[in-house]
């Protein structure tokens, strides 16, 4: 998700910084755009060290040029317009009173009013200001016009104010100003319900207490299909063997081993309304591990290698009426023909069959491709990165899902 965050000249110019740390904890890329006031409260230069990339701050001379900013890349090359179109949502928080009057009357006079005027994303807005500016008949008029116009707003919390009053104009909470922000990046909430456990990663099979058999899988696929759902309102739950994300927001648990894999999707099964299994599952282990790290002596070793269980097919025979099971084929040859072979005998709902020969895409890699096959139809996947292979697989599970509630009924 790209954030376009605008700040504004106000004393809650400083909680931005945590909003934007907030919104990077969440996967988000950030673009931070001062005001001549925000300015007055907060340097570029916090916006430009956290968010990594140099601060836009005037419609002229866009990137700031303070040493620290000036050696990061510039971000544009056609400024107001470009940054426009980058952005999926641009945010204005704290947004005084006098760019809540801007926007509704389409007043361009800085960057930040340009951006907003030139911008077909949505925009969310978290004012913050004193209690009789918030309450005065012009700001709710402004804020009635931009609410009908499909502006977000984040009301702001009542309480004591900087300016020594009490009541409300205190910008509202972080997290509520970032699940906004996420709400209005995603409008589709087509998976509020669902209950989905997702694996990533590849699993490792101990050799001894020191080596292991693994593969390239980097989890990113089923990373990027957990944020996807939630996005969507889905419920997560993941099961990993690559480490916490710190941006998710949903259970996770870490395995490392296939047994270790299957023991834990087994374990949420029953409380899923949809598995999907993007991790690259070992097909084979070593029967017996070493319990003492295996010496270095004869010129060649052999290790007897044997089946790990299949987990998707015990899956798909234990599953509760209802559960939805989608799988992956990782194939480096006949990709359709050899996800056609696992769907039929793994007797899941769907196969996402993807190529794993190269290293731009599939395995390890930024982006993917392939084809999500059905039992009576297949959908093309076109390269792109994994997140948004991952909203296409995801709107064809909401399809199936609708598919199926009209069937019941
Ligand atoms: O993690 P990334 O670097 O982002 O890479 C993503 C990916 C390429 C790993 C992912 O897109 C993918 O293809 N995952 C499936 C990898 C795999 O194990 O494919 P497979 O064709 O060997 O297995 C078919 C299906 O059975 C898979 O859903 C797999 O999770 C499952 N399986 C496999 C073996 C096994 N013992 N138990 C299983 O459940």
């Amino acid at each position: 998700m790209k954030v376009l965050l605008g700040v504004c000249g106000g004393i809650a110019a400083y909680k931005a910084a945590e909003l934007l740390r907030e919104l990077q904890r969440q996967g988000a890329e950030v673009q931070v755009v001062l005001t001549q006031g925000a300015e007055k409260f907060i340097t570029p230069l916090t916006f430009a060290a956290l968010s990594g990339r140099q601060v836009l701050t005037s419609l002229w001379n866009p990137a700031v040029s303070d040493s620290a900013s000036a050696e990061m890349p510039q971000p544009f090359g056609i400024e107001h317009i470009d940054i426009a179109q980058w952005a999926d949502v641009l945010v204005i928080a704290p947004a005084t009173a006098h760019m809540l009057a801007k926007l509704a009357h389409g007043m361009a006079d800085d960057l930040l009013s340009t951006i907003a005027l030139a911008t077909t994303a949505p925009i969310v807005v978290a004012p913050a200001m004193n209690v009789n500016m918030w309450h005065n008949a012009a700001t709710q008029a402004n804020l009635k016009t931009l609410r009908s116009r499909g502006v977000h707003l984040v009301e702001p919390a009542s309480g004591e104010l900087a300016c020594g009053m009490v009541g409300e104009g205190r910008l509202a909470e972080i997290g509520e100003i970032a699940s906004a922000i996420l709400h209005a990046a995603n409008p589709i909430r087509d998976l509020a319900g669902e209950r989905i456990l997702i694996t990533a990663g590849g699993t490792r099979e101990a050799v001894d207490p020191v080596r292991y058999l693994g593969n390239r899988s980097s989890g990113k696929m089923g990373i990027a299909l957990a944020e996807a759902a939630l996005a969507r309102g889905a419920e997560v739950t993941l099961i990993t063997t690559t480490g916490r994300v710190s941006s998710l927001r949903c259970k996770q648990i870490q395995v490392e081993s296939a047994e270790q894999m299957r023991t834990a999707v087994l374990h949420h099964l029953p409380q899923a309304t949809t598995l999907i299994m993007a991790a690259a599952v070992a097909d084979y282990r070593v029967a017996t591990p070493s319990e003492q790290k295996i010496k270095k002596s004869s010129e060649h070793l052999t290790l007897e290698l044997e089946r790990t269980p299949d987990i998707l097919s015990e899956a798909a025979r234990l599953r509760l009426p209802g559960t939805l099971i989608i799988g992956f084929a990782a194939e480096t040859r006949h990709v359709s023909e050899e996800g056609r072979r696992k769907l039929r005998e793994k007797d899941v709902d769907a196969i996402v069959a993807n190529d794993v020969s190269g290293t731009e895409s599939g395995i390890g890699a930024d982006l993917n491709g392939g084809t999500m096959l059905f039992a009576d139809r297949e959908v093309t996947l076109p390269l792109s990165t994994k997140r948004k292979m991952a909203e296409s697989i995801l709107h064809e599970l909401a399809t199936l899902r609708v598919d199926r509630l009209q069937r019941i009924s």
